[in-house]
């Protein structure tokens, strides 16, 4: 396995097979974790990246089988947040040393493209120094193509999994991993940074499916990918289903980091949520990001997508310390800094 490892990081690249064996036997673990934060350290330093997140709506036209805003769950209080107080939470980041603001939200039919136009350019007009990632789900190529125009950076779109025959257990027949891929090719194209990624863990995921995750990885060669373990929503289809391993996701970030050196990759706040020191123990495989809430605190328990989801009831600012005390604890740093990608 030690051998298999090797390769990956001297090659960036492995068969089906070599994934699969490597990815069902957790082999080497330490051996994997020290490469990792070795290649993080090379083109990052004691630097992590962090990216103020806001959560602007929970409406969503979609049903995916696992997400806690799916159209169906008439349990979940709505929630939208206007365009002033969306600039009140930039303000807000802004003074705590974000450089990074990501809008993130369900499919929401109310935010048309000329509203989300004219976000995007209020908020870099008023930060021309910072990276805008949009997370907002499936468009047409002429709607990001305007959004980009506008002046959005980047574009986080997880493909959720790469083997169609686990695509269609996780979504609704409307959906398809054909038309998810066709998105992220076509923000590549437009000249976004562009992330994708998956649940680890999610209900029907074999090792193989995930073997297929890392192939399509290779190929589409994102410059950022989301990985978290899957969490139960108590009001979905997959309520009664067990979480993912904490660990598997860990080995997962430490592969990832060895495909592809100069990857954003963060820590994310599911991992947070299934274990204390998650997003810690991310950094140390491998990760170099991280992403706190910077949503007001009255909407952030809205914004379930699981249970249990931590930090929603402390202020940004709070959350900003915290981070930053944890990263400290573990001998790494936050920084203030739009957190590009390294030149290789
Ligand atoms: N609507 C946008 C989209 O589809 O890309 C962005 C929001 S979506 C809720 C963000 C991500 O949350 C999804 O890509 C999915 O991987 C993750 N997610 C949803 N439900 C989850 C769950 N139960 N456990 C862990 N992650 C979940
Ligand atoms: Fe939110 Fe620790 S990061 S409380």
């Amino acid at each position: 396995m030690r051998r298999l490892i090797d390769s990956l990081e001297k090659n960036h690249c492995l068969t089906k097979e070599e994934w699969t064996a490597l990815i069902a036997q957790e082999a080497e673990k330490e051996y994997l974790f020290e490469r990792a934060r070795a290649l993080s350290r090379k083109y990052y330093g004691s630097k992590v990246y962090t990216r103020g997140l806001i959560e602007f709506t929970n409406y969503c036209r979609n049903n995916c089988y696992y997400c806690g805003i799916r159209r169906d769950n008439t349990d979940a209080e709505r929630y939208r947040l206007s365009e002033e107080e969306i600039l009140d939470c930039c303000r807000e980041g802004y003074a705590l040393g974000f450089r990074t603001f990501v809008l993130q939200g369900g499919e929401d039919a109310y935010y048309t493209d000329e509203r989300l136009v004219s976000l995007i350019r209020r908020i870099k007009a008023s930060y021309g120094d910072c990276a805008l990632t949009l997370s907002i789900g499936e468009k047409s190529k002429e709607s990001y193509q305007m959004f980009f125009d506008a002046g959005a950076d980047r574009y986080l779109l997880r493909h959720e999994t790469a083997d169609e025959k686990h695509y269609r257990k996780l979504h609704p027949k409307e959906l398809s991993l054909e038309r998810r891929k066709a998105c992220l090719f076509d923000l590549k194209e437009i000249g976004y940074q562009v992330g994708c990624g998956f649940m680890v863990g999610s209900p029907g995921q074999t090792v193989e499916c995930i073997a297929e995750d890392m192939l399509f990885i290779t190929e589409l060669q994102p410059q950022m990918v989301g990985i978290g373990p899957f969490i139960p929503h108590h009001e979905t289809p997959f309520a009664a289903e067990a979480a993912g391993s904490v660990e598997k996701t860990l080995y997962l970030i430490g592969l990832l980091r060895l495909l592809k050196p100069n990857l954003l990759l963060p820590a994310t706040t599911a991992l947070g949520t299934m274990q204390a020191d998650g997003r810690e123990q991310g950094i140390l495989a491998g990760a170099n990001v991280v992403m706190p809430n910077l949503s007001p605190v009255g909407v952030r328990k809205k914004y379930a997508l699981y249970d249990n989801k931590i930090c929603t009831g402390e202020e940004a600012a709070e959350c900003r310390g915290c981070l930053s005390r944890r990263m400290e604890n573990i001998g790494y740093r936050l920084v203030t800094d739009r957190g590009d990608p390294a030149e290789i």
